[in-house]
Protein backbone atom coordinates (compact mmCIF):
# COMPACT_ATOMS: atom_id res chain seq x y z
CA UNK A 1 0.00 0.00 0.00
CA UNK A 2 1.32 3.36 -0.87
CA UNK A 3 -0.03 6.53 0.61
CA UNK A 4 0.99 10.36 -0.04
CA UNK A 5 -0.15 12.70 2.57
CA UNK A 6 -0.17 16.25 2.09
CA UNK A 7 -0.40 19.13 4.71
CA UNK A 8 -2.24 22.37 5.13
CA UNK A 9 -2.20 24.54 1.83
CA UNK A 10 -1.30 21.70 -0.52
CA UNK A 11 -4.45 21.74 -1.95
CA UNK A 12 -4.26 24.93 -3.35
CA UNK A 13 -1.37 24.13 -5.79
CA UNK A 14 -1.34 25.34 -9.27
CA UNK A 15 -2.39 28.75 -7.74
CA UNK A 16 -0.04 29.19 -4.65
CA UNK A 17 2.88 31.14 -5.16
CA UNK A 18 3.47 29.23 -8.56
CA UNK A 19 7.12 30.60 -8.69
CA UNK A 20 8.15 28.41 -5.64
CA UNK A 21 5.55 25.57 -5.98
CA UNK A 22 5.08 25.45 -10.13
CA UNK A 23 1.30 25.32 -11.81
CA UNK A 24 0.23 21.75 -11.14
CA UNK A 25 -2.50 21.15 -9.11
CA UNK A 26 -2.95 18.49 -6.46
CA UNK A 27 -5.42 16.81 -8.46
CA UNK A 28 -3.45 16.10 -11.30
CA UNK A 29 0.06 15.37 -9.08
CA UNK A 30 -2.39 12.57 -7.28
CA UNK A 31 -3.84 11.26 -10.62
CA UNK A 32 -0.52 10.86 -12.19
CA UNK A 33 0.88 9.02 -9.04
CA UNK A 34 -2.36 6.67 -8.67
CA UNK A 35 -1.92 5.80 -12.56
CA UNK A 36 1.22 4.53 -12.05
CA UNK A 37 0.63 2.62 -9.02
CA UNK A 38 -2.28 0.88 -10.75
CA UNK A 39 -0.11 0.14 -13.82
CA UNK A 40 2.18 -1.50 -11.06
CA UNK A 41 -0.75 -2.86 -9.30
CA UNK A 42 0.36 -1.40 -6.26
CA UNK A 43 -3.00 -0.08 -4.02
CA UNK A 44 -2.61 3.48 -3.76
CA UNK A 45 -4.72 6.28 -1.33
CA UNK A 46 -4.09 9.96 -1.05
CA UNK A 47 -5.32 12.25 1.87
CA UNK A 48 -4.92 16.14 1.98
CA UNK A 49 -5.76 18.30 4.87
CA UNK A 50 -5.45 21.71 6.44
CA UNK A 51 -6.21 20.59 9.95
CA UNK A 52 -3.56 18.91 12.11
CA UNK A 53 -5.65 16.79 14.13
CA UNK A 54 -7.19 15.49 11.28
CA UNK A 55 -3.50 13.99 9.76
CA UNK A 56 -3.25 12.41 13.09
CA UNK A 57 -6.37 10.45 12.54
CA UNK A 58 -5.56 9.29 9.25
CA UNK A 59 -1.84 8.05 10.46
CA UNK A 60 -3.46 6.11 13.22
CA UNK A 61 -6.52 4.27 11.09
CA UNK A 62 -4.77 4.03 7.30
CA UNK A 63 -0.85 3.43 8.41
CA UNK A 64 -0.55 -0.27 7.70
CA UNK A 65 2.13 -2.98 8.10
CA UNK A 66 4.08 -3.00 4.88
CA UNK A 67 2.94 0.58 4.00
CA UNK A 68 4.86 3.17 2.04
CA UNK A 69 4.18 6.61 3.14
CA UNK A 70 5.08 9.90 1.02
CA UNK A 71 4.57 12.94 3.03
CA UNK A 72 4.49 16.32 2.51
CA UNK A 73 3.38 18.35 5.39
CA UNK A 74 3.53 21.44 4.64
CA UNK A 75 4.06 24.06 7.36
CA UNK A 76 3.22 21.15 9.90
CA UNK A 77 6.70 19.55 9.12
CA UNK A 78 8.42 22.46 10.79
CA UNK A 79 6.00 22.59 14.02
CA UNK A 80 4.30 19.17 14.37
CA UNK A 81 5.17 17.22 17.48
CA UNK A 82 1.44 15.63 17.38
CA UNK A 83 2.10 14.42 13.49
CA UNK A 84 6.17 13.03 14.30
CA UNK A 85 4.02 11.44 17.56
CA UNK A 86 1.40 9.51 15.28
CA UNK A 87 4.33 8.33 13.16
CA UNK A 88 6.63 7.22 15.82
CA UNK A 89 3.24 5.47 17.69
CA UNK A 90 2.33 3.36 13.88
CA UNK A 91 6.06 2.74 13.45
CA UNK A 92 6.26 0.88 16.73
CA UNK A 93 3.76 -1.29 16.18
CA UNK A 94 3.72 -1.52 12.06
CA UNK A 95 6.64 -1.92 9.74
CA UNK A 96 6.42 1.06 7.54
CA UNK A 97 8.44 3.34 5.39
CA UNK A 98 8.12 7.34 5.35
CA UNK A 99 9.31 9.39 2.96
CA UNK A 100 9.30 13.61 3.48
CA UNK A 101 9.07 14.80 0.78
CA UNK A 102 9.19 19.06 -0.40
CA UNK A 103 8.19 20.81 -4.22
CA UNK A 104 10.75 23.57 -3.02
CA UNK A 105 14.20 23.03 -1.14
CA UNK A 106 13.74 24.41 2.29
CA UNK A 107 17.16 24.56 2.64
CA UNK A 108 17.42 27.45 0.40
CA UNK A 109 14.44 29.12 2.23
CA UNK A 110 14.05 31.00 5.53
CA UNK A 111 15.53 29.34 8.43
CA UNK A 112 12.24 28.40 10.39
CA UNK A 113 11.67 25.51 6.85
CA UNK A 114 15.21 24.53 7.89
CA UNK A 115 13.72 22.37 10.75
CA UNK A 116 11.71 19.12 10.31
CA UNK A 117 9.60 17.44 13.06
CA UNK A 118 9.96 14.25 11.22
CA UNK A 119 13.01 14.32 9.69
CA UNK A 120 15.10 11.79 11.66
CA UNK A 121 12.02 9.60 11.71
CA UNK A 122 12.36 9.23 8.04
CA UNK A 123 14.04 6.73 5.99
CA UNK A 124 14.96 9.35 3.63
CA UNK A 125 14.18 13.32 2.84
CA UNK A 126 13.29 14.50 -0.94
CA UNK A 127 13.63 18.44 -0.98
CA UNK A 128 13.63 20.64 -3.82
CA UNK A 129 12.59 18.87 -7.33
CA UNK A 130 9.55 20.68 -7.88
CA UNK A 131 5.65 19.20 -8.20
CA UNK A 132 7.43 15.96 -10.15
CA UNK A 133 9.10 14.95 -6.93
CA UNK A 134 5.67 13.18 -6.25
CA UNK A 135 6.10 10.96 -9.49
CA UNK A 136 9.93 9.79 -8.61
CA UNK A 137 9.53 9.48 -4.99
CA UNK A 138 5.75 6.92 -6.31
CA UNK A 139 8.73 5.46 -8.61
CA UNK A 140 10.84 5.10 -5.56
CA UNK A 141 7.80 3.24 -4.06
CA UNK A 142 7.06 1.10 -6.47
CA UNK A 143 10.51 -0.24 -6.91
CA UNK A 144 10.79 -0.73 -3.07
CA UNK A 145 7.59 -2.35 -3.15
CA UNK A 146 8.04 -4.99 -5.82
CA UNK A 147 12.09 -5.40 -5.14
CA UNK A 148 13.24 -4.50 -8.59
CA UNK A 149 13.59 -1.46 -11.13
CA UNK A 150 10.69 -0.56 -13.10
CA UNK A 151 12.26 2.52 -15.86
C1 LIG B 1 6.62 22.79 1.47
C2 LIG B 1 7.64 23.67 2.21
C3 LIG B 1 7.07 24.16 3.52
O1 LIG B 1 8.01 24.96 4.21
C4 LIG B 1 5.82 24.99 3.27
O2 LIG B 1 5.25 25.40 4.49
C5 LIG B 1 4.83 24.30 2.41
C6 LIG B 1 5.30 23.51 1.27
C7 LIG B 1 7.13 22.35 0.07
O3 LIG B 1 6.53 21.44 -0.48
O4 LIG B 1 8.07 22.93 -0.46
O5 LIG B 1 3.62 24.44 2.59
O6 LIG B 1 6.41 21.61 2.23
Amino acid sequence: MLHIINGPNLNLLGKRESSIYGNKTLDGIITECQALCEKYGIAFSSFQSNHEGEIVDYIHKNIEKKTLCIANLGAYTHTSIAIRDAFLASKSVKDFTLIEVHISNVYKREEFRHKSMIGNISTAIMTGLGPEIYRIATIYGIELTLGKQII
